[in-house]
């Protein structure tokens, strides 16, 4: 069995997530860990068991042993760091947002298209078996369509410099938004036309070319409608409204960690009102961890077996595109048109 070499580039909330995950999958070895904070790299690599660190990824990745990268740092070093994976014929997995803007993300999109090896952004969502089911059941008409959309997304944020690093790059509608507009889009097998929304900067400390609070509302080509609200900060509630109504019921998906504490070790709650039957079922289904295991073994049998990626990067893209339109319909207070 081949154990493909890794290397995670950026070891903060999300890149520990995905190491968790390497130190699961026997298929894999961690080789090497970078991130510009050197006390938590160092920390990191430790943990891990990493053979080698540093606080540039730049040596790291020339390894013939490395096979795979995963890309963890902030959105506007994506686009740099992918090239130098590429440049080194590495397969890469990318956290989302593709890029920290719109050029960059077109150029991203481009390499992707020429690149001879494996490229996926980290829509989580794909690979997790609660969307994947509510999906199947909204796709084969469960509720009926077209559909009412309401999705939410707000935190308090536990580190509230991650997240003011994260709003230097990009806004939360464009960072957590192109999860939600790809889940829109994968729910309705329709395209996005239009969106509008509002953005409110609530704290002083948020730069003042951005907001901390977001909304937007789409509306899609087979005439659903939705919308996804999504904010950071110090002071705000825990909100994850996952609902999807449409003429004949009515699907809601209920976190694990929103439930009663007595029954969150059954996992994330499925709750499906059939208007034509008259019944409300609910399904527990099964749920631990962010799914960065089932997206690495998906990875890995990408390379393995040529698979394309998930979502299409045709998909991450249009997911990006939108987003970037929402926070320019944000910012200049109009609707825009979506147009491919
Ligand atoms: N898929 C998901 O569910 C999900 C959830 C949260 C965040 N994310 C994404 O993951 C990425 C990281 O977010 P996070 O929450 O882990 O942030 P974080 O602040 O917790 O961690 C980012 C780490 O990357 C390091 N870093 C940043 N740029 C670097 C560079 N150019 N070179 C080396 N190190 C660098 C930082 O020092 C930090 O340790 C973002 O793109 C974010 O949108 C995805």
């Amino acid at each position: 069995m081949k154990r493909y070499g890794v290397v995670v580039i950026g070891c903060g909330y999300m890149g520990a997530l995905h190491l968790d995950a390497i130190s699961r999958q026997e298929r894999v070895r961690l080789i090497g860990v970078a991130d510009w904070n050197r006390d938590r790299v160092s920390l990191v690599a430790s943990q891990y068991g990493a053979e080698c660190w540093g606080t540039d990824y730049r040596a790291l990745i020339e390894r013939d042993d490395v096979d795979l990268v995963i890309i963890a740092t902030y959105p506007s070093s994506h686009l740099e760091i992918a090239k130098d994976c590429l440049a080194a014929g590495k397969h890469i997995l990318c956290e989302k947002p593709m890029a920290g803007n719109e050029r960059e993300t077109q150029e991203f999109m481009k390499l992707a298209r020429g690149a001879k090896t494996k490229v996926l952004i980290g829509h989580i969502l794909r690979h997790n078996t609660t969307y994947q089911a509510v999906m199947k059941m909204i796709r084969e008409g469960a509720i009926g369509f077209p559909l009412v959309i309401r999705l939410s997304q707000l935190k308090p944020s536990k580190n509230w410099a991650s997240h003011l690093s994260l709003l230097r790059d990009v806004s939360p509608i464009v960072d957590c938004g192109v999860h939600y507009i790809d889940v829109m889009r994968w729910a309705t097998g329709a395209d996005v036309v239009s969106v509008n929304g509002i953005g409110q900067r609530l704290y002083e400390e948020v730069p003042p070319y951005t907001y901390n609070y977001g909304l937007m509302t789409l509306r899609l080509s087979d005439g659903s409608i939705g919308y996804f609200e999504t904010g950071w900060g110090k002071g705000l509630p825990t909100d994850n409204r996952k609902e999807f109504i449409g003429p004949a019921g009515r699907i809601r998906i209920i976190y694990k960690n929103d439930r009663p504490l007595g029954v969150q070790h059954l996992g994330n709650l499925v709750e499906v009102e059939d208007y034509r039957k008259g019944t409300v079922r609910q399904i527990n289904m099964d749920f631990s961890v962010k799914p960065t295991g089932a997206q690495l073994d998906y990875f890995l049998s990408m390379v393995e077996n040529n698979l394309p990626a998930i979502p299409a990067m045709e998909d991450a893209y249009r997911a990006m595109e939108i987003a970037l339109l929402a926070d320019r319909a944000i910012h200049e207070g109009i609707t825009l048109p979506c147009a491919k």
